[in-house]
């Protein structure tokens, strides 16, 4: 895959997704959200790719949506805009494989709430997050309002989008941001550690997995766990179940075939 605002890897089931407009430290416009969507038509379809990483690069995450082309959009342009930002950043969060953000540096405004559509998030000790789209007089409105709440709950959501300042790793830890803080030269190595331990888990599980947690976040409880025990049973239909089992029972490690 080729694109101007996006490198794309990968190797032994990992594919690795680097945003990267270093000049304007990897500011999200159009043009990057449009090869998002893209590219993630691409890995959501290539077999090869079992669990996908999502990085900036050493130096930055992303530092939020083009200021630039912002500044002088109208009402029906930053409708359009935000649109094809939610598109994209739905097909991330509804990858039917996992998805890890590798946080290096600075993940502000629409860079936070990209991170947010992935299932992991790690990041090195430099890393600094912040929805500081208020002190520009708008609003967060790549899910900072409603992923963000949902992760880290409203209480901490608001304080974070009404002052818009930014915490350093340890509070994004804290808070559930994050699930884990590395040193730097480290964060690669984490990622593709905790990549390559998914990639060897049964994927229709893992799909399924993946499906009910979010699909529990947006119903009531009723409903999400009558779904949990539908898609449990459902499972019991896969040849991987019976691999997992019986590699259980027969002491060894299970094969999966993703079936
Ligand atoms: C466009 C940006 C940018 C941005 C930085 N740049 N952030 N361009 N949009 N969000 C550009 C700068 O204009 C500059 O270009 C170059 O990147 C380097 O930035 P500097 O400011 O010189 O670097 P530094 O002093 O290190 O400060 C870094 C920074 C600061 C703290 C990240 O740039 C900053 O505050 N940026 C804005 C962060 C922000 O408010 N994000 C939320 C955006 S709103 P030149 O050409 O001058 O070298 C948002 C909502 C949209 O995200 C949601 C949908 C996607």
């Amino acid at each position: 895959m080729e694109f101007k605002t996006l490198l794309f890897e990968k190797d032994a089931g990992i594919g690795i997704l680097t945003l990267n407009r270093p000049k304007q430290l990897n500011a999200i416009n159009g043009e990057m959200l449009t090869e998002l969507s893209n590219a993630m038509d691409n890995i959501a379809a290539d077999d090869e790719v079992k669990v996908l990483i999502i990085t900036g690069g050493e130096k930055v995450f992303a530092a939020g949506g083009d200021i630039a082309f912002m500044s002088g959009a109208d009402s029906l342009t930053a409708e359009s805009f935000i649109a094809l930002c939610h598109q994209a950043f739905d097909k991330v969060a509804n990858l039917e494989k996992p998805v890890i953000a590798a946080i290096a540096g600075m993940a502000l405004g629409g860079g936070c709430e990209l991170s947010l559509c992935c299932d992991i998030r790690i990041c090195s000790e430099n890393a600094t997050f912040a929805q500081p789209e208020i002190n520009l007089g708008i609003i967060p409105g790549a899910g900072g309002t409603q992923r963000l709440a949902r992760l880290i709950g409203p209480g901490w959501c608001k304080y974070l989008t009404m002052l818009g300042d930014p915490i350093d790793a340890d509070t994004a830890l804290r808070l559930g941001l994050v699930a884990k803080v590395v040193p730097p030269d480290q964060l690669m190595t984490e990622a593709k550690k905790i990549a390559a331990k998914l990639a060897a888990k049964p994927p229709g599980a893992l799909r399924v997995l993946k499906k009910a947690i979010n699909y529990g976040m947006n119903v009531d409880l009723a409903s999400g766990l009558a779904f949990e025990q539908k898609v449990f049973a459902l499972l019991f239909s896969t040849q991987d179940q019976k691999e997992g089992m019986k590699a259980f029972m027969e002491k060894r490690k299970p094969v999966y075939k993703g079936r």
